[in-house]
């Protein structure tokens, strides 16, 4: 790890590009995105511009906006060498515009297009990208965020979207991103060099005084982030794009990839003001991601305490009933130290796996099992499904963490409320699309399997996703 984020302190302060804004309205225009291989400049003044993949040219690709009931439609057109498909992650839309091989679709072959239809039942800060070889198509820059509006304004005084990515840039700025087993079968591939929108970011202009809802997203393949907003006291309003009573952030706010957090945060109202944002998950030690910095010299407006922002409306999710619920175990095993488990891996119904049959596993390039199985990706259309769900029913799932690794596992179509992590309820029962399990953790969900079809669920590691760690589950 020997790329420009250590050189980055000698740049000059990089203006912040903010990703370009689209509005869909309700039955207009589809609107069209093209993935393609482009050249962006991820590092700067300075440094050479970087190869990546990207929806229309630009990393991440353009912000998709509509309305909370709204359809979205989008016509999406392959200029890339091989075949890719785009998956709206979090968007509770039909399974056939889930954009997930096999069992959604076919892939879009290379100068083939797809058209989604995609209704937006939910409000909040959604994202897109491929679902195919995605630690390759992501990694290389495929995706973008996807906002849908509340249908009544909500007061704030502006918007900041901050998509954070992690790089592996050579010396030239050259994105090293290549399959490695080593990375695969450990905490997946951390990259050198974190990205703000696309770029390293010195910088992101405020305003004194000003109150921000901030739309965060974890775009990275393996990074988990715990971020501080060093200089403010941001409010969380909302996870994985659903809302929650606002609160006071206190601990570092963990975002693993695949996931979003709201914040509403008030700059203070004072000459210069200067938030950091911090990210002290990285292995090697806290580091700044980026500032939120008022540059112009501005005289401040009185300060005044603006309280609690107002919490957002909920969304239509269907209260699971958690007396009449089914319960299952979801065991995660696999990958390399697992010894270190030994005594600390919750308990499981599930015997431990067959240290024989999961070296066979290794041999084959998958290096993670649910339940004892690991699904290849091309077993999307194939595989019986792990778990056959009942339409309409209330179902509890317990995923068990019996690996050296945390894993973020992202459910696809529905959205469940987070009840409890090792027995201990969880604050606020968020609703959730992608829940972070660390190591030895049992972590407890919840959900009305409402939405029919055959449904991903997967660790949101890329590198995981792409070595076993995904499953189907059928809800009919
Ligand atoms: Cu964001 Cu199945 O993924
Ligand atoms: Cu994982």
């Amino acid at each position: 790890m020997n790329g420009p984020r250590l050189a980055r302190r000698a740049l000059l302060a990089a203006a912040a590009t903010a990703p370009l804004a689209r509005l869909a309205g309700a039955g207009l225009q589809p609107l069209r995105l093209r993935a393609a291989p482009a050249r962006v400049e991820l590092v700067g003044e300075g440094w050479p511009s970087t190869e990546v993949w990207a929806y229309d040219g630009s990393v991440p690709g353009p912000t998709l906006r509509g309305r909370q009931g709204e359809r979205l439609v989008v016509e999406v057109e392959n200029g890339l060498p091989e075949p890719t498909t785009v998956h709206w992650h979090g968007l509770r839309v039909p399974v056939g515009m889930d954009g997930v091989p096999g069992s959604s679709q076919p892939p879009i072959p290379p100068g083939g297009r797809f058209r989604y239809e995609l209704p937006l039942a939910d409000a909040g800060t959604f994202w897109y990208h491929p679902h195919l070889r995605s630690a390759e198509q992501v990694g290389r820059g495929l995706y973008g965020l996807l906002v849908v509006e509340e249908p009544e304004r909500w007061p704030v005084d502006r918007e900041l979207a901050l998509v954070l990515d992690d790089w592996r840039l050579g010396p030239d700025a050259v994105n090293e991103v290549r399959p490695s087993p080593h990375d695969a079968s450990h905490a997946g591939a951390y990259g050198n060099t974190v990205t703000v929108n696309g770029r390293v970011v010195e910088r992101l202009e405020v305003r004194p005084g000003e109150r921000l809802r901030l739309r965060l997203l974890n775009a990275a393949n393996a990074r988990i982030f715990a971020l501080r907003l060093k200089g403010a006291e941001p409010w969380l309003v909302a996870l994985d794009g659903h809302p929650l009573a606002p609160r006071r952030i206190e601990d570092p706010l963990l975002l693993a990839p695949g996931q979003r957090a709201d914040l509403v945060l008030d700059v203070p109202a004072v000459r210069l003001a200067r938030i950091d944002l911090l990210d002290e998950g990285d292995p090697q030690g806290t580091y700044r991601v980026t500032s939120l910095a008022v540059t112009r010299n501005e005289a401040p407006p009185p300060a005044v305490d603006r309280g609690p922002p107002p919490a957002l409306p909920a969304n239509p999710l269907a209260e699971p009933d958690l007396a009449a619920a089914q319960e299952h175990e979801l065991v995660l095993d696999g990958g390399m130290m697992a010894t270190m488990m030994r005594g600390r891996a919750p308990a499981a119904r599930l015997p431990p796996p067959d240290p024989r049959e999961l070296r066979a596993l290794f041999g084959r390039g998958l290096f993670w099992t649910i339940n004892g199985r690991a699904m290849a990706e091309h077993g999307h259309g194939h595989e019986p499904p792990l778990l056959r769900l009942a339409l309409g029913r209330s179902y509890r799932l317990a995923i068990l963490n019996r690996t050296a690794f945390p894993h973020p596992i992202h459910l696809h179509g529905h959205a469940f409320r987070v009840l409890a992590r090792d027995g201990r309820e969880e604050l606020g029962r968020p609703w959730r699309d992608t829940v972070l399990v660390a190591p030895g953790e049992r972590v407890e969900v919840a959900f009305v399997a409402d939405n029919p079809g055959l449904w991903m669920l997967h660790c949101h590691v890329l590198e995981h996703q792409g070595s076993g760690m995904m499953a189907l589950v059928e809800v009919a």
